[in-house]
């Protein structure tokens, strides 16, 4: 979709609240910036991008959003290198899969140029805030609802995209402990298990709840129909190393088109590491366990980068993973970090 797009309006705060941030003890996505980027569709269009102070916003008690859920987003990051240069990373690819998820979710698509013009626009204005410590960055929370008014069972007539700024450390603190879920599942053959949709996540808090109880971290998705093969590891992608192969899931109506997912499976081949893009079983994850050729598991998302496995859960047995000198894990996600932070070459063209 193009369109002209006028100047992108900004409205700065009076005092910044940067100094009440304490940078060397970031957690995940609970502080945020001083500004936010503001866009609103009505009549049928989007309308002009704007900047303002980071403030809460208000909304008609019957906002779709409340009552029918209609909203997606998106996750990313900004790095800063040693010089202070500011980093994208493959951000083009989240706006086409936020344009992936309004579709499925029937919001308005965004114009391509109010998102990257808007994104550039707001890491700029807040480039102080992107912590340059290792481990930490800038998360950056697009996101998208229906603040259409209205109980009728339908499509919003008005919406708000917004972009919110999060200086952040690590995702996951210890040692991943994962269940095999058999009896919840997370996405289905033509659902919106593919889509960006803040339902999914919502959806999967209960799960997980239970299988806290039992002492795991995190659940891991098989899918709907027999949980016969494994697809996701919680909020993330999931890949299995079975002898040196690494494995993921195809993508599918139920499978994320994760970007951490396809940068991993790209630098894996140009590692020379033989890949797999196949089902998993989960009888064959547990039978690689039980004879020793399950060498790795982990998740891998924006967030957390690539969150190996320590163990997982299955039937009321556990599986311990080896602790590797030279993991796949450890390798990858150092190759992919270099890149993102400016570190090392970028043969794929994936900085910005
Ligand atoms: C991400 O990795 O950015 C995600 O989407 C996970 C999020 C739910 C924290």
């Amino acid at each position: 979709m193009s369109t002209t797009m006028q100047k992108i309006g900004i409205e700065k705060v009076k005092h910044s609240k940067i100094d009440q941030v304490d940078f060397d003890n970031l957690s995940f996505g609970s502080v945020f910036t001083d500004h936010m980027l503001v866009c609103d569709y009505k009549d049928g269009a989007w309308e002009t991008p704007k900047i303002t102070p980071y403030q809460p916003i208000t909304l008609d008690p019957s906002s779709k959003i409340f009552h029918y859920g209609q909203s997606i987003f998106e996750g990313m990051k900004a790095y800063k290198d040693t010089e202070n240069k500011v980093w994208l990373f493959r951000p083009l690819d989240n706006f086409k899969r936020l344009n992936i998820s309004a579709k499925r979710m029937a919001i308005p698509e965004i114009p391509e140029e109010y998102f990257m013009e808007g994104l550039k626009a707001l890491v700029e204005v807040d480039k102080n805030w992107i912590p340059q410590k290792d481990g930490s960055s800038l998360y950056i929370r697009p996101f998208v609802f229906a603040s259409g008014k209205g109980f009728h069972a339908s499509p919003a007539n008005e919406y708000k995209f917004l972009i919110c700024l999060a200086p952040s450390g690590s995702y996951f603190s210890g040692k991943v402990k994962v269940l095999i879920e058999e009896t919840y599942s997370r996405s289905a053959n033509g659902g919106v298990g593919y889509a960006k949709a803040g339902g999914n996540y919502a959806g999967q808090f209960y799960p997980t709840q239970l299988a806290a109880e039992k002492g795991y971290s995190q659940v891991i998705w098989t899918d709907d129909n027999n949980h016969e093969y494994i697809e996701e590891a919680g909020a993330m992608n999931i890949f299995v190393r079975i002898n040196d192969t690494l494995i993921t899931g195809p993508t599918s109506d139920r499978i994320l088109d994760g970007i951490t997912r396809k940068s991993i499976l790209q630098i894996a081949e140009d590692e020379g590491i033989a890949t797999e893009v196949r089902k998993i079983t989960v009888t064959e994850v547990v039978e690689a366990a039980k004879n020793g050729s399950l060498k790795e598991m982990f998740g891998a998302g924006t967030a957390a980068v690539i969150s190996p496995i320590a163990t997982f859960g299955f039937r009321d047995v556990d599986y311990d993973l080896p602790e590797l000198k030279d993991s796949f894990a450890t390798r990858l996600k150092k190759r992919i970090t270099d890149i993102q932070f400016n570190r090392a070459e970028d043969p794929f063209g994936w900085r910005l």
